[in-house]
């Protein structure tokens, strides 16, 4: 017999655990895996890369539906290409990092990638985690399970910055201090909390996972049982 499909939305601000326990979750559950960040963070980058000024909200509007952004969903393998070349890597560095928030405020933007995360989401037969910031109040209000993960800005910071020294290769990137990216980190949340359109919010039927004293396995296993509440099973 098929597994029920169970339609998931992971939505929380950074540094709270969400891309790994989404995946590990889909994975587990045999779910497809979207990060819609992901999606956004690409998106920046064609707007980077075609030269258009990003704090340009028009010149961002009017470019909104030109690149092609395509989204592989296998939670062990995710991929994200724009207009056919990868770019799972260059949307990781700081300079999308620095603007995503000014492009995913602009209103056409986000009708656009929320078409695509919809259209994703439908066709993904056997289910689907999504993790992102507005999923549960607006691309997918209809979700089975809505989760909303937090963590103290300290533990935020923590985790963020071990992530960046590790992507770079240890010791030498120990520029990425704690102190600094808590900065980054909460400017970027008051962005994305503060902004008109489909703000991080949680949803009122989300529920709440403090992940500040709770290891990724305890957190993962936490979700995965909600989702057995729901009648999926592995
Ligand atoms: O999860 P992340 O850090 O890769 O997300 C990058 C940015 O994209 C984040 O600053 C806010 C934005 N974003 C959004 O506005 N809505 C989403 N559903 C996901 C991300």
């Amino acid at each position: 017999m098929a597994a029920t499909p169970v339609v998931v939305a992971i939505d929380g601000p950074s540094g709270t655990g969400k891309s790994s326990t989404s995946k590990a979750v889909a994975a587990r559950m045999g779910l497809r895996y979207l990060d819609t960040g992901a999606q956004y963070r690409a998106i920046t980058w064609w707007m980077l890369h075609a030269g258009i000024d990003v704090e340009d909200a028009a010149a961002v509007a009017a470019a909104a539906d030109k690149p092609s952004i395509v989204s592989g969903t296998d939670p062990l393998a995710p991929t994200i290409t724009v207009d056919g070349t990868d770019v799972a890597a260059p949307i990781r560095g700081q300079q999308v990092t620095g603007a995503v928030s000014a492009v995913s405020a602009v209103p056409e933007v986000r009708t656009r990638i929320t078409e695509l995360q919809r259209s994703i989401a439908a066709e993904a037969a056997e289910g689907i985690v999504v993790e992102g910031r507005d999923i549960g109040t607006t691309v997918l209000p209809d979700a089975d399970l809505k989760i909303f993960l937090t963590a103290s800005p300290e533990v935020r910071a923590a985790r963020r910055s071990a992530e960046l020294t590790g992507r770079s290769g240890g010791p030498a990137a120990a520029g990425a201090d704690v102190v600094a990216t808590r900065e980054a980190l909460l400017r970027r949340d008051a962005a994305d909390s503060g902004r008109k359109t489909s703000p991080l919010a949680k949803a009122a039927d989300a529920t709440e996972v403090d992940t500040s004293e709770l290891t990724l396995e305890q957190v993962i296993e936490c979700v995965v049982t909600l989702i057995e509440e729901r009648g999926r099973r592995p």
